[in-house]
């Protein structure tokens, strides 16, 4: 059933559906000797991935629907507009902890009382005693014994992972005042194609998020680890990039990383085919550190250029490889950085850009349809491209198996 078709089935029914999915996921878990999961704060910190077992995947998913489903439909309706507006109250109580640096107070190993916490991190102890039973309701801290705080699985990984702190420091600081800027934009700027006339231009006074984070090093550095972080979740895995595309049959050929940031999916292809070569393309910071990073092994093979994706394009490619740079823009724009590339392309050149392409409601997990409900469908997709220059097509568009993206190939019309 779609994720967002009105729900005709009974509590019953559901509970039975949760049930065999359980079942099936459990028995899958222990034919694997795989741990089950738990809160405890050494658990793995992703659920253990499921690409090689679809059916096992879909049972998971499907498991997600429907406890939500039955959460919802338990607690009433009043009830879901007031969980709906408390989620920003959670979303600030992550912020006060990750500001406050609350995580960083409690030992991984043992934890601490309240009066603890609070001198060390120089709150009054019940404000922080509110602040971590407000998080713990969402299994990020428990308290083992009165007053006494521990991490959980959640917690331990503010501590363990600095790329998923970063991304809850970007999050909390960045994005929860964009979208409190929303309806301003919307009411003050409607329809607006301007990146100076966006949610988070307001929020933050600035003429657009990269100018913003160029002129504010420490948030891009966090803006970067947090990037880097999304990269690991299985959906956005770099695999998928380096299996989705016929990569071996370009033979000996240069890919061009527009808007590439540190280099990291270049990097990963160059490892995994060594006929191709690449030049990765951004702005002047971003290029420094991946190049200052990179591999002494691959240096003949990557290359970084400071380039202005509005610019014209200076290097002609074979592949002009666009990873997550289009949903960041509005279609004006994105046409824009398309057509600066256009001049450049022999007849065989081709631009590959790997993104979202939303589908009809209910056709994905619900997990994921709650990070794409922005982007763009197919038919958005083939406008934006005739928009760049009525000379160019959409060749293909491939979803890979367990792949959140898909990777939409851009070339000349045969
Ligand atoms: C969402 S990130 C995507 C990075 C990378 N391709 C990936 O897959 O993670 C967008 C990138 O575009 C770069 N960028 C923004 N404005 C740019 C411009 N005018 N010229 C070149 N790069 C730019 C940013 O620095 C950033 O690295």
């Amino acid at each position: 059933m779609g994720s967002i078709a009105v729900e005709t089935r009974s509590l019953v029914d559901i509970a039975s559906r949760i049930s065999s999915n359980t079942a099936l996921l459990n028995k899958h878990l222990a034919s694997k000797v795989l741990q089950t999961p738990t809160f405890d704060k050494d658990a793995e910190e992703d659920f253990h991935s499921l690409t090689d077992a679809p059916k096992i995947e879909a049972a998971r998913e499907a498991l997600l629907e429907d406890t939500n489903r039955l959460h919802d439909l338990v607690l009433g309706p009043a009830n879901v507009l007031r969980r709906i507006c408390w989620g920003s109250m959670n979303t600030s109580v992550l912020r006060a902890i990750y500001h406050f640096k609350i995580h960083e107070a409690i030992p991984l190993s043992g934890g601490s009382t309240y009066s603890e916490i609070a001198t060390k991190v120089g709150l009054p102890e019940h404000r922080v005693k509110s602040i971590i039973r407000q998080a713990a309701l969402d299994h990020v801290f428990a308290e083992d014994s009165p007053n006494h705080v521990v991490h959980t699985a959640a917690s331990a990984i503010l501590i363990r992972n600095k790329a998923m702190l970063d991304w809850v420091g970007h999050f909390t600081e960045e994005a929860l005042p964009t979208s409190a800027n929303l309806v301003d934009a919307m009411e003050r700027y409607p329809g607006s194609e301007e990146p100076g006339e966006s949610a988070f231009a307001l929020a933050f006074n600035t003429q657009s998020i990269f100018k913003f984070f160029d002129e504010n090093n420490d948030r891009q550095a966090r803006f970067f680890g947090a990037m880097a972080g999304v990269g690991k979740s299985p959906g956005l895995s770099v695999q998928h990039i380096l299996k989705g595309y016929g990569w071996v049959q370009l033979g000996k050929a240069l890919v061009v990383d527009v808007g590439g940031s540190s280099g990291f999916v270049s990097t990963a292809l160059a490892n995994a085919y060594p006929d191709l070569e690449f030049e990765v393309q951004d702005l002047q910071h971003t290029i420094e550190k991946g190049a200052q990073d990179l591999a002494p092994e691959l240096r003949s093979r990557v290359k970084f250029m400071a380039h202005d994706f509005f610019k014209p394009q200076p290097t002609t490619g074979d592949i002009y490889l666009m990873r997550h740079i289009c949903h960041d823009w509005s279609s004006k724009y994105s046409a824009k950085i398309l057509r600066a590339i256009v001049p450049a392309m022999k007849p065989s050149s081709r631009i590959l850009m790997i993104e979202s392409v939303m589908q009809a409601p209910g056709t994905l997990s619900q997990l994921q349809e709650r990070t794409m409900s922005q982007e763009r469908s197919r038919e958005d997709w083939e406008d934006l491209v005739f928009q760049t220059d009525p000379k160019l097509e959409i060749k293909s568009i491939h979803r890979p198996a367990g792949s959140w993206d898909s990777m939409i190939e851009v070339g000349f019309k045969s």
